[in-house]
């Protein structure tokens, strides 16, 4: 309420300074209100809706976010263009006005405000980008930001084909790609954003580029790790692959098999560089129902065969509670996995990833206990999720150009990356949950480090908004992200946009 009582205020004073005629006069120094800033796009644009709140096209794209802490954020009003064309207008008008924003694909970050804003901004939302098409006879696929990755392998199935794209169907492809993007297919093919072929990208004075291997290379492989800092990326061009049949499922246990568990995990990630078509996670998470801990494993192989050796090797010694494994396809994992994982609440995650060691996710999760017990009647819950990141994957990524990341660095060949997210739905107690979140991103990192285990890297797509996320792509890959920086936004126009790492 407070919200739209200032609004109204706003516009009541600032109302009559919204004129077509005051377009340009922003430049001269006044920063426009973000309502002014509003009204003026829509006096220009051409293809794109612009929603108010009160709408109820405004209040159904704010139900498209993951987590309930960007949901409830109240920008002045949304922009949905569906046009590179409409792209390039608002930002060439948001960069020379000084109007800020954010930008939605898939809405699926979770920490407030990295793809969404308050009152005092605007949203440039993509879901009009949902452009899709096999171009090269169906080996290459070029994919708008709007889409969501269900959107992507819908179409993709009736051709018996894949990309390298994320393990949930809600997904956006935006957000997947500027962080770098860990599929099903990771193990085999790098990251999704080593995969990406061409992108399509609005910079920040407003101009449409294509950036590859052959034409602004150093964008390229910026981009492939760029977060927020270098454009608006438009298209991706992709390379599809047969959708094969596989053999997957999840398995659940009881609390007392983690241990075995995950020395079996170390195992499958050691295996993995003998025959990369196998994959593990483990997630443990904490039941505030029955203030039990409840387990369960995604066991993947991308063939037919059951239990492939050495791979699984003593896999079935652990006796599950529960399970799906199956001779499947991609699809119906994917729908499997687009359940995993609760919805509609609020959420704060952190990640970090570490050498392979089978004792410290399941201490990183009994912290929890300590740091969230006092919250007895709350329904506040954490998840340890695990998996790996093994030199296969750093491998496949460097063969197809490189990335920013610098994953090459570690001499580690057996990493797990670790996300741990933390759900509750009381809107009252975010704000102590929000404080003991930080407090357990410190607890889980000083252990890792304590044991010796805490490698660099920071995976974008799983971090807070508090982790130095670039930073740890090490001091060689920021020299060059600024380099290509100062060519592409030399004036760092795009401070405005708000939301993901900034150099
Ligand atoms: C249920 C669930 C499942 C997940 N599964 C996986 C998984 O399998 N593998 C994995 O690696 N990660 C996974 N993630 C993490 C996910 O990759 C990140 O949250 C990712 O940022 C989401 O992308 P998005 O487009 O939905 O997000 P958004 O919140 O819309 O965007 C994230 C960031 O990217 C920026 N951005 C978006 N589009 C563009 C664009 N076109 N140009 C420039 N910047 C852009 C936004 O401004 C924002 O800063 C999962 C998350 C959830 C909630
Ligand atoms: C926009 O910036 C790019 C990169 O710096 C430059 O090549 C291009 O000429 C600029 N376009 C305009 C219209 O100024």
């Amino acid at each position: 309420m407070h919200t739209e009582l200032l609004t109204a205020l706003l516009t009541l004073v600032m109302g009559s300074f919204a004129s077509q005629e005051h377009f340009q006069s922003f430049d001269d120094g006044v920063r426009p209100t973000a309502q002014q800033c509003c009204n003026s796009l829509e006096a220009v644009l051409v293809s794109s809706v612009i929603l108010y709140p009160g709408s109820s096209g405004y209040t159904d794209q704010l139900g498209s976010y993951y987590s309930l802490d960007q949901a409830t954020q109240r920008p002045a009003c949304r922009i949905a263009p569906s046009t590179a064309e409409d792209v390039a207008l608002i930002v060439k008008y948001a960069t020379s006005s000084r109007c800020e924003f954010a930008v939605r694909s898939g809405g699926h970050m979770s920490w407030e405000g990295s793809s969404n804003i308050g009152h005092n901004g605007f949203t440039i939302d993509l879901e009009g980008l949902k452009l899709i098409e096999l171009q090269d006879g169906g080996e290459t696929l070029s994919i708008a930001p709007g889409l969501t990755w269900g959107e992507v392998y819908a179409f993709l199935k009736p051709h018996g084909l894949h990309t390298v794209g994320a393990r949930s169907p809600g997904v956006g492809v935006g957000g997947f790609l500027l962080g770098g993007g860990v599929s099903f297919l990771s193990t085999e093919h790098g990251l999704g954003s080593d995969n990406v072929l061409d992108y399509e990208v609005v910079l920040s004075n407003g101009s449409i580029v294509h950036a590859n291997k052959a034409e602004r290379s150093d964008l390229f492989w910026a981009l492939k790790g760029g977060s927020t800092n270098y454009g608006i990326v438009t298209r991706f061009l992709m390379p599809t692959m047969p959708l094969t049949q596989l053999w997957g499922g999840f398995l659940t246990y009881s609390a007392n098999a983690v241990p075995q568990l995950y020395e079996r995990m170390v195992k499958v990630t050691d295996q993995l560089k003998v025959d990369p078509r196998g994959l593990m996670i483990i997630c443990t998470a904490w039941n505030p129902a029955t203030k039990e801990h409840t387990v369960w494993a995604l066991a993947l192989y991308l063939a037919p065969h059951e239990y492939p050796s050495p791979l699984f090797d003593g896999l079935q010694d652990i006796a599950p509670i529960g399970g799906t494994t199956r001779v499947t396809n991609l699809g119906e994992i994917l729908d499997e996995a687009g359940q995993a994982l609760p919805k509609s609440q609020y959420s704060q995650w952190f990640t970090l990833t570490f050498k392979a060691d089978a004792k410290l996710p399941w201490d990183v999760q009994l912290k929890g206990e300590d740091i969230f017990g006092d919250l007895e009647s709350s329904d506040a819950h954490w998840e340890v999720l695990v998996q790996p990141m093994n030199e296969g994957m750093f491998s496949a990524g460097q063969k197809r150009g490189g990335n920013p990341f610098g994953l090459s660095r570690t001499h580690e060949n057996l990493c797990l990356v670790m996300l741990v997210m933390v759900f509750w739905t009381n809107p009252e107690e975010s704000a102590l949950i929000k404080a003991k979140t930080q407090e357990y991103l410190k607890v889980s990192m000083d252990l890792a480090r304590e044991r010796g285990l805490l490698t660099e890297f920071i995976y974008a797509n799983y971090a807070s908004g508090t982790q130095n996320v670039l930073e740890s792509y090490g001091e060689e890959n920021i020299k060059k992200m600024r380099a290509v920086k100062e060519k592409y936004d030399p004036n760092n126009l795009l401070e405005v946009w708000k939301g993901g790492w900034k150099l």
